[in-house]
């Protein structure tokens, strides 16, 4: 069976579930606080996971700091099957977010990135074999562009797909386009790639021609309670509404979902479908990875 590589962030989220978001300079008491086990890159590790169809089909490429939250990240990885390379950064903490959900489960969310920051493509180099032999690289951004940029040039060289889900929003090189099979951005993410606004199926079309232009393979627009853009149909696809409690981590399940589908052969259409369901049952619970289905649960 060949693998999927998630390469990407590990975090700490520590979260507390309110009432509302605060406004600047305004305090907001009462709620919940957990410290949950996030990061996008392995919130995407245990949606790849679990969402597989067999186990062991995903390997995590990550950097932590030389310190207990770094610890756990590889103990966690472990128990949903996960074989993990984990480089210790022994001058930065491992990464940690702040978040903050309201009643209605919007989020919001500051991350300081400690040794997820400092991942070097010298870091990645000795698992270059594993990164050649995937069906898939799936990864973010928020571990270095440049990490990302030498990881994609290793993935499309050795015939692997390279899939980006481009969050946090910034710019890519425009020498990383042409290695990129799949792009995921969202609504903002898409808007800052391309300069236009999304806001429908027209206006995401418009920023899927502009990425295919320069070089993207494919291009799939989430776009929340909208549903998801796919560029090759051309279409909007609708998500199924459910009652939301915490959206962190909805777009890394639908990233990860839509890699094990990609990888299993699915066209656009299946993936997209898989994706969403999945999704859709991470934003009825709590946390990141805690909220993350397991293959069984998508019907
Ligand atoms: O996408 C959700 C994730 O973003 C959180 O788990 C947090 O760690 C941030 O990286």
């Amino acid at each position: 069976m060949k693998k999927t590589v998630v390469l990407g962030s590990t975090n700490t989220d520590m979260v507390i579930a309110g009432r509302k978001l605060p406004a600047p300079g305004e305090t907001v008491s009462g709620g919940r606080f957990m410290m949950n086990a996030g990061g996008k890159g392995a919130n995407q590790a245990v949606a790849v996971a679990r969402l597989s169809a067999a186990k062991g089909a995903c390997i995590f490429i990550a950097k932590v700091g030389d310190d207990l939250f770094g610890r756990a990240t590889a103990a966690r990885m472990k128990k949903d099957g996960i074989k993990t390379h984990l480089v210790v950064d022994p001058r930065e903490p491992s990464g940690t977010a702040l978040i903050l959900v309201d009643a209605k489960g919007q989020n919001m969310i500051s991350v300081a990135l400690g040794a997820n920051g400092t991942l070097s493509p010298e870091d990645v180099a000795p698992f270059k074999k594993d990164i050649e032999s995937s069906a898939a690289i799936l990864m973010q951004l928020e571990t270095p562009v440049e990490t990302v940029a030498w990881a994609a040039k290793v993935a499309h060289g050795a015939g692997s797909a390279v899939i980006l889900n481009p969050a946090p929003a910034r710019k890519l090189p425009r020498a990383l386009y042409p290695l990129i099979d799949w792009i995921t951005p969202n609504e903002t993410e898409a808007e800052l790639l391309t300069g236009v606004k999304v806001v429908d199926a027209a206006s995401a079309a418009k920023a899927t021609a502009v990425l295919k232009k320069r070089g993207v393979g494919h291009v799939v627009i989430t776009m929340g309670s909208k549903g998801a853009y796919c560029g090759d149909c051309g279409k909007l696809y609708p998500c199924k509404k459910v009652k939301a409690v915490d959206c962190v981590a909805a777009g890394d399940t639908f990233n990860g979902a839509l890699a094990v589908a990609l990888a299993e052969g699915r066209d656009c259409v299946e993936a997209i479908e898989f994706a969403q369901k999945a999704s859709a049952i991470a934003v009825t619970r709590p946390g990141a990875q805690s909220s993350v289905p397991y293959r069984r649960e998508i019907r």
